[in-house]
């Protein structure tokens, strides 16, 4: 039997999961201290139990001592496995040492996550220098990919779109949506400065004028890669663009500097919950749970 937990913020995919998958739904709480250490208490009992834990990792300074704590308290209550569902996979981004000394976090992360829960199921993981999870994560894992419903969200929305990906990594995803959109793209390129400083180079676009142009891309997090491309895409005459990510971080005022740019129609999945969330991956996370177990 399985028992299906939420970190705040991550109910209805749980619930989702419990209710399609016929598993019972436990509670926990999770809350943090004035002094900002996490308190963790299993409010329903797991021993025996295959316990499923839903708790994304956006923000994950925030919640991973919260994560090993519950992991940690479900195994001493008796379960059985500790699986993890993270629509979004922190700490991928910094894939490799590009100056002396720093730590290669996703390796760290994943190692360090790998010692804390049994399985991973995860959407659209930045996998940039890595091809695979398993590259980093020695857990058995699932990696879905929202491209099905963004491409079908694209054909329900958008007459005449050109997909545009921002960067040389964004190939995999974009292409792939294109494909199942029956729409071209176009993939940029991208020299990234430092945290907000990128630069985008925009190709010759003319044949595109009367397109919508559809900017995919994995993360916004400040937004910076967004609305540098706008710019270029304005500056060459194109109709207003919509922007769509698979995980909305928005990090500060990101959003708004994404509507200041001129962006109307900005699009999200409910990976991370936020205003723009029109893309539901609610079903194919619970789809992926059902072949963990
Ligand atoms: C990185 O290469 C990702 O695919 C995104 O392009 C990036 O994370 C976006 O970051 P930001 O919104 O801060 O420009």
């Amino acid at each position: 039997m399985s028992v299906v937990f939420s970190f705040p913020g991550f109910e209805t995919i749980a619930d989702n999961i419990a209710a399609k998958l016929n598993f019972r739904r436990g509670d926990v709480t999770v809350r943090h201290f004035p002094d900002s250490e996490s308190y963790v208490r299993l409010e329903t009992p797991v021993a025996g139990q295959d316990v499923i834990i839903v708790c994304g990792l956006e923000h994950p300074d925030h919640k991973i001592m919260a994560l090993m704590f519950f992991s940690h308290v479900a195994r001493e209550m008796g379960a059985t496995s500790v699986g993890l569902v993270a629509p979004y996979l922190g700490y991928m981004r910094q894939d490799k040492r590009f100056h002396d000394g720093e730590a290669i976090t996703s390796d760290i992360f994943a190692a360090f996550l790998s010692q804390i829960v049994d399985w991973l199921v995860t959407i659209d993981p930045h996998l940039h220098r890595h091809e695979r999870l398993d590259e980093i994560y020695s857990i058995p894992n699932r990696v879905i990919h929202a491209s099905g419903l963004i491409a079908a969200w694209i054909r329900d929305n958008i007459n005449g779109p050109v997909l545009i990906g921002p960067d040389m990594e964004s190939e995999q995803w974009v292409s792939q949506v294109a494909k199942d959109a029956e729409a071209p793209f176009i993939i940029l390129r991208k020299i990234r400065h430092g945290d907000r400083d990128v630069e985008i180079s925009v190709p010759d676009v003319k044949a595109y004028k009367d397109h919508t142009p559809v900017l995919v891309d994995d993360i916004i997090s400040t937004a910076h890669t967004m609305i540098e491309t706008v710019g270029h895409l304005k500056a060459a005459g194109m109709k207003p663009p919509v922007c769509i990510g698979v995980h909305g971080v928005f990090a500060a005022r990101a959003y708004e500097n994404l509507q200041a740019a001129g962006v109307e129609n900005i699009i999200t999945s409910n990976s991370i919950t936020h205003p723009s969330n029109g893309i539901n991956i609610e079903d194919i996370i619970t789809d992926a749970v059902a072949e963990m177990k």
